[in-house]
């Protein structure tokens, strides 16, 4: 028999699929991704180009091997919902009352609320100023978006202003590496992206919010463990150039304490190299908030009519209704 035909048919079954697989299926998931406004009546588009300096630093990022050790992708388990107080309001008995009711209900299991620490029980008998101060603070946590309206409704009762805010959870962001999951958009603008894939250091996606300091960067290229004890990151020295320092000593130059420092006379001045890698590091966000990965950030306290309760209002019920993201 002439089997010509069936190996042709399963040869092409074979390439089809993976073809679909490794290349159709994701030009249609994200192929045809744009920039979209962030959430929050932040009239901002996401994402914006880096700087012409961080593109730079990508390509460095990715000579040097960064990604060998660093992921960029955060992850996230799901989304709850904190009932925050943004004011104490006037009758602040009545608000700490009210917030004590609602931890009750749930110690009762009537909904589904758990007292976040800042919620300490014992705090009550002295009018709740220790409780209501440094607000916006997180009261109780719901995993119901129903249960947290409910809980604001409540709270709204009484003359304080509440607010029910998304908060992405999940191990990733329990250790403070991001705000909310990475998503496709967050690599939009780089022609080349460096997701990584071991975690031998901490992950980098939103390493710009937790180190903004370029300085602190290019010491730590320099000498990683002078910036942080016992640390296991190679030191990048070929990034740095020393040279004889002249009558007036660079700006740039490093500030090396006791070992570290050059011998006198000179100096250690960072590369091209090494100051794109530092601007690309520090344009590192994950905090942005979006309709694929909603999370609210604290607006700034009532400064434009956007900020005022109403609106404030409007725009978190809008972003509980937003579908809650892949798990
Ligand atoms: C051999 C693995 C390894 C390589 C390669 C590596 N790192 Fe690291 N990196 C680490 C480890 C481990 C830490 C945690 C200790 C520390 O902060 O120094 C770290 C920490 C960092 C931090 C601080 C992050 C934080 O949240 O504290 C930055 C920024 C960083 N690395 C950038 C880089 C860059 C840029 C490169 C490439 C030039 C690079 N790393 C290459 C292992 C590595």
């Amino acid at each position: 028999m002439n089997y010509g035909p069936l190996v042709f048919l399963a040869a092409f079954f074979a390439l089809a699929s993976s073809w679909c697989g490794f290349v159709l299926t994701p030009q249609l998931q994200i192929g045809r991704l744009q920039q979209t406004n962030m959430l929050g009546g932040v009239a901002m588009s996401y994402p914006v180009a880096r700087p012409g300096l961080a593109q730079q630093g990508l390509e460095v990022y990715r000579a040097n091997g960064c990604a060998y050790c660093h992921s960029q992708q955060v992850g996230q388990s799901g989304t709850v919902v904190d009932i925050t107080l943004t004011d104490a309001g006037t009758n602040q008995a009545a608000t700490v009352a009210a917030l004590l009711n609602l931890a009750n209900a749930s110690a009762n299991q009537t909904t589904v609320l758990t007292p976040l620490p800042a919620l300490k029980l014992g705090d009550s008998d002295s009018a709740g100023t220790n409780l209501l101060s440094g607000l916006p603070k997180a009261f109780l946590r719901s995993s119901s978006p129903k249960d947290a309206n409910a809980a604001v409704k409540a709270l709204n009762a009484t003359s304080a202003k509440a607010q029910a805010w998304i908060v992405p959870v999940g191990p990733d962001l329990a250790r403070g590496w991001g705000r909310r999951r990475t998503v496709a958009e967050d690599f939009l603008f780089d022609s080349l992206v460096m997701p990584g894939s071991q975690r031998v250091g901490p992950d980098l996606a939103d390493v710009g919010t937790r180190l903004p300091d370029a300085n602190w960067h290019l010491l730590h290229l320099y000498a990683p463990q002078f910036q942080v004890k016992g640390s296991i990151m190679p030191p990048y020295r070929f990034l740095f150039e020393p040279r004889k320092a002249g009558r007036r000593p660079s700006p740039d130059a490093l500030v090396l304490p006791g070992d570290l420092a050059p011998p006198k006379g000179y100096e250690v001045v960072p590369t091209q190299a090494a100051k794109a890698l530092a601007a690309y590091l520090i344009s590192l966000h994950a905090d942005a908030p979006l309709f694929v990965a909603p999370l609210t950030v604290a607006s700034a306290p009532a400064a434009s009519p956007t900020n005022s309760p109403a609106a404030s209002e409007t725009t978190t019920t809008n972003a509980v209704a937003a579908p809650a993201p892949a798990k």
